[in-house]
């Protein structure tokens, strides 16, 4: 009878999850991996597709239909704004049936872009938020790529972690990390403003938040950038077996901080306000542990999701004032134009460029007809240099009066859960710049990383001048 195949089956998964919750985390990764690796072998599928960089071509030597966005190339090769553009211009809800990612829907415009990352129920954010999916058995699960209600609940055992309360207590915890790496700079002599700034800074932050120990804070950043830089998801460079092994050290970490915060909250030790303890104590997470692709994957969020944005805007920052010498001697004139200069920074840069929905059911977008099951991207790279939104939209200027109103965090229940903590990483970083440097001159073109989601700088060479 179906119900007696029912009670069998939730036997079953119960069984399942009481194995799984004896079996170290790590190892249960690496029991996947292997498992995985036999499938490969057996089947002689290919773990992830391989992007070799070639020209692509100018954004009008194509036919409409057949411009490709989804290249991890296009920032690399400078093509970005010419592809947006055309797109904005002749079909803002663009389809192309043939991308290395398979069909995907391009929408390019604030507004369109707006209407679907306000409706969660017309666009779906499951199973994943990028435009291609992780190797299989990694897929984390997230509360990023979860709809309501489930998000909600999970998204509200976490978000404490950056309430009011807690960043007011971080802030100058972050200022005096901030000056201590300013201070350290070499002055006069050439350096990578990505590796001793920018990593630093946000590596230091991903420590506090976790309640990670210090000294190991740049395995934070190992792990965070390569569950954001899969080829199969991203088109980025990091292999399936990179990302398995990364994701087993990382579980290996984060259970022992879990255990260990556990014991010490048993022992009557107060709850601090970091990740770890947030979730030990919040009734929908405190058993989160026996669901180790939701522990990780939420954990994975908050790192992946606190790293290479903020990281990229606090490189994009300095190179958008390189491009933009005037606004320097601006912000040097009006300091108090900073908390915008951050709005505007976020906007300029993008961090992520794009963000996954999966149509729900058929619909109308645009004039255009979806069907139930099509994959959009939200090119939130491209809304925020929408010219019908932006005036002078590809200009960096610091006192843009509408330059909050950039869609870089997204909108609508996902509305980024960190926005206020970057923008306070940001502010501070540049009121400590200001006193301390006269010029931050860019010597070279900088590196940009291979993805067509990061939008971020692998090396940023420049030079200080103290400030007289
Ligand atoms: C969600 C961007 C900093 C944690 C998002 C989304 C975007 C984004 C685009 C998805 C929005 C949507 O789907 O509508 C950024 C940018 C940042 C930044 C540009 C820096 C400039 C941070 C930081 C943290 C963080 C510092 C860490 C605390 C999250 C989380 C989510 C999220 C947890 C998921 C929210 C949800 O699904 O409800 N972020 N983010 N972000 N971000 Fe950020």
């Amino acid at each position: 009878k179906l119900t007696d195949r029912i009670t069998e089956l939730s036997h079953l998964d119960r069984s399942l999850q009481a194995v799984q919750a004896r079996v170290p985390m790590d190892l249960q990764i690496k029991g996947m991996h292997l498992y995985q690796r036999l499938k490969r072998r057996l089947t002689g599928r290919a773990a992830e597709p391989r992007f070799i960089e070639y020209p692509l071509p100018a954004a009008d030597a194509v036919p409409i239909e057949a411009l490709d966005p989804t290249s991890p190339f296009l920032y690399r090769q400078g093509l970005w704004q010419s592809y947006f553009k055309r797109l904005r211009d002749e079909a803002p809800v663009h389809w192309n049936g043939h991308t290395p990612f398979g069909g995907v829907w391009s929408i390019t415009r604030y507004d369109d872009i707006m209407t679907v990352d306000r409706d969660h129920e017309r666009f779906s954010a499951e199973p994943f938020i990028v435009m291609g999916e992780p190797p299989e058995g990694l897929d984390l699960a997230m509360f990023i790529a979860m709809d309501p209600p489930r998000h909600d609940r999970q998204r509200m055992a976490v978000q404490g972690v950056v309430s009011p309360r807690n960043l007011q207590e971080m802030e100058s915890l972050i200022r005096s990390r901030t000056r201590e790496v300013l201070d350290s700079l070499p002055l006069g002599t050439p350096f990578n403003w990505v590796e001793r700034v920018s990593i630093e800074l946000t590596a230091r932050m991903l420590a506090t938040l976790l309640d990670f120990p210090y000294e190991q804070r740049h395995r934070l950043v190992k792990w965070s950038d390569t569950a954001a830089n899969l080829a199969s998801a991203t088109g980025g460079t990091v292999t399936a077996d990179e990302a398995f092994s990364a994701m087993a050290e990382m579980a290996a970490a984060f259970t022992r901080l879990w255990h260990d915060k556990a014991r010490r909250i048993a022992a009557g030790e107060p709850p601090g306000f970091d990740l770890i303890s947030l979730l030990l104590t919040s009734p929908d997470t405190r058993d989160m542990i026996e669901r180790p692709l939701e522990f990780l994957g939420n954990l994975a969020l908050l790192i992946v999701g606190g790293n290479d944005t903020t990281r990229n805007s606090m490189s994009g920052g300095v190179y958008a004032h390189h491009l933009y010498p005037s606004e320097f001697a601006k912000l040097k004139a009006n300091p108090e134009l900073i908390p915008n200069m951050v709005a505007e920074i976020i906007r300029w840069q993008t961090p992520l460029a794009h963000m996954r929905r999966v149509a729900t059911r058929d619909t109308r977008l645009g004039g255009q007809f979806i069907r139930r099951g099509d994959k959009l991207i939200m090119w939130y790279a491209s809304g925020n240099r929408d010219e019908r939104k932006f005036e002078n939209a590809d200009a960096f200027i610091i006192d843009r009066p509408n330059a909050r109103q950039h869609m870089s965090f997204g909108f609508g229940v996902h509305r980024c859960m960190g926005n206020r903590l970057a923008e306070l990483q940001l502010r501070i970083l540049w009121e400590e710049i200001l006193p301390r440097f006269d010029t931050i001159e860019v010597l070279e073109k900088p590196q940009i990383v291979q993805s067509n989601f990061v939008r971020g700088y692998s090396r940023l060479m420049v030079r200080l001048t103290p400030a007289r």
